[in-house]
């Protein structure tokens, strides 16, 4: 892909910090995830939600025909309301209510994800209040190492998600025991930007055995749902935007023993929109200090938590009077980017080599698209971030 030139003359005019969405950088992607998928036409993609409900970002993805995986009653909503179909939903989370219950049940989603006994049995009274039975999944916490930040790892046993492996057997059969649920899939998640297929693979041994402990009991799933997870480049999103797709699905293809007619869900988040979107920023201040030089910029943890929250790091671009990266050289400086939040968190890079920067230089903060608007939020009476789309920028700049 050739390198994205940002709409410079314009962001010149702009207040800042804002979020950016490179709009044919999502259409790219969403294209590449069709192409690696279309030979397997028992394969569905819910993007999930979680990642970014940019409304615009929504209705692309609903519009490239893919579902959404939700995990809240406000997800459900903004992906309706986005043109998602209610068929294409599933809907996961280990603490849902009985108002986001209902609105899902009625809106007739595909399945929910159950993560315990008692969830089961009150979406079974809360289906039978309503006259309907609903589509749940079991999701079984696989005990697979991820091999990503802590914070991110949801398949092992010690983390809350999912129901444990050796109470599959009785909690599929407690679902059948009851009238108005209808356990049709198994559901799993190990965990988040995750770069090793080989994750992947362990995930694919764990459910093969599952499948045939299912199977021996003399029970079948109509649906596997392998979660999302996979990992993009944060290191050189501009020279790499498009995520190991083809190397993902090839994984479940060739480890995963599917049954004739099971149907494979994917619950892809980060990968598909985290490199559509930058975080456009100013230099407010170049500070000299004694031992660090210190770049402090208008964007800060509220508007992109994750260095903060994970310690995760973005590539940082200056972005010279045409919209161009200005590449590296020998001549560069170590900057620590920090916020203007008082809180030693509130930094997005140490010893960070960039050209020399001047109040006013406009930077870029990479791979945000995913994680990033989302997350933002309100501490120091700070305002949320707002957001441009490629198409109206630069039909005017
Ligand atoms: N399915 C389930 C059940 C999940 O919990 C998640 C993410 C996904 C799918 C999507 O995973 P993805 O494809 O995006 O990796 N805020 C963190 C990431 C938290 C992910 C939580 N679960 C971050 O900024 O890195």
């Amino acid at each position: 892909m050739s390198q994205i030139t940002f709409p410079a003359t314009r962001f010149q005019q702009m207040d800042t910090p804002f979020y950016y969405y490179d709009l044919s950088v999502l259409q790219q992607t969403l294209s590449a995830i069709r192409e690696a998928i279309r030979d397997h036409a028992h394969y569905q993609v819910h993007y999930a939600v979680k990642a970014n409900a940019n409304p615009r970002l929504l209705a692309l993805i609903a519009e490239a025909g893919f579902g959404a995986d939700c995990v809240s009653g406000g997800e459900v909503q903004a992906a309706l309301n986005a043109g998602f179909s209610s068929k294409k939903i599933v809907y996961a989370g280990v603490g849902k209510s009985d108002k986001e219950i209902l609105t899902a049940l009625r809106a007739g989603i595909f399945c929910f994800n159950v993560e315990s006994v008692p969830e089961l049995e009150i979406i079974n009274q809360l289906a039978a209040a309503q006259g309907v039975v609903a589509n749940v999944a079991l999701r079984i916490n696989p005990n697979v190492d991820a091999h990503t930040h802590a914070k991110i790892t949801t398949g092992l046993a010690e983390n809350k998600f999912g129901i444990a492996m050796e109470d599959m057997l009785p909690t599929f059969q407690r679902a059948n025991a009851l009238t108005n649920v209808r356990c049709v899939g198994l559901h799993f998640h190990i965990g988040s930007q995750i770069e090793q297929m080989d994750s992947f693979v362990h995930l694919c041994e764990r459910i093969n055995e599952l499948q045939d402990t299912l199977e021996a009991a003399g029970h079948s799933v109509e649906h596997i749902n392998v979660g999302g997870g996979l990992g993009v480049d944060y290191i050189h999103p501009l020279a790499n935007p498009i995520p190991q797709f083809r190397a993902y699905f090839d994984t479940f293809h060739a480890h995963l023993h599917l049954r004739p007619q099971q149907t494979l869900h994917f619950e892809l988040g980060r990968s598909v929109v985290a490199q559509c979107g930058h975080l456009i920023s100013r230099v407010l201040y170049v500070k000299e200090g004694h031992v660090k030089r210190f770049a402090i910029l208008d964007a800060c943890m509220t508007d992109l938590v994750r260095p903060a929250m994970y310690g995760s790091r973005h590539a940082i671009s200056l972005l010279d009077g045409q919209g161009n990266c200005v590449a590296s050289s020998d001549a560069d400086l170590r900057y620590d980017v920090v916020g203007p939040i008082c809180e030693s968190s509130d930094v997005f890079a140490t010893d960070l080599p960039l050209p020399s920067l001047q109040r006013g230089d406009l930077l870029a903060l990479h791979s945000a698209g995913a994680y990033g608007e989302v997350m933002a939020f309100t501490y120091n009476c700070r305002p949320l971030p707002s957001a441009f789309y490629s198409d109206e920028l630069k039909a005017e700049s």
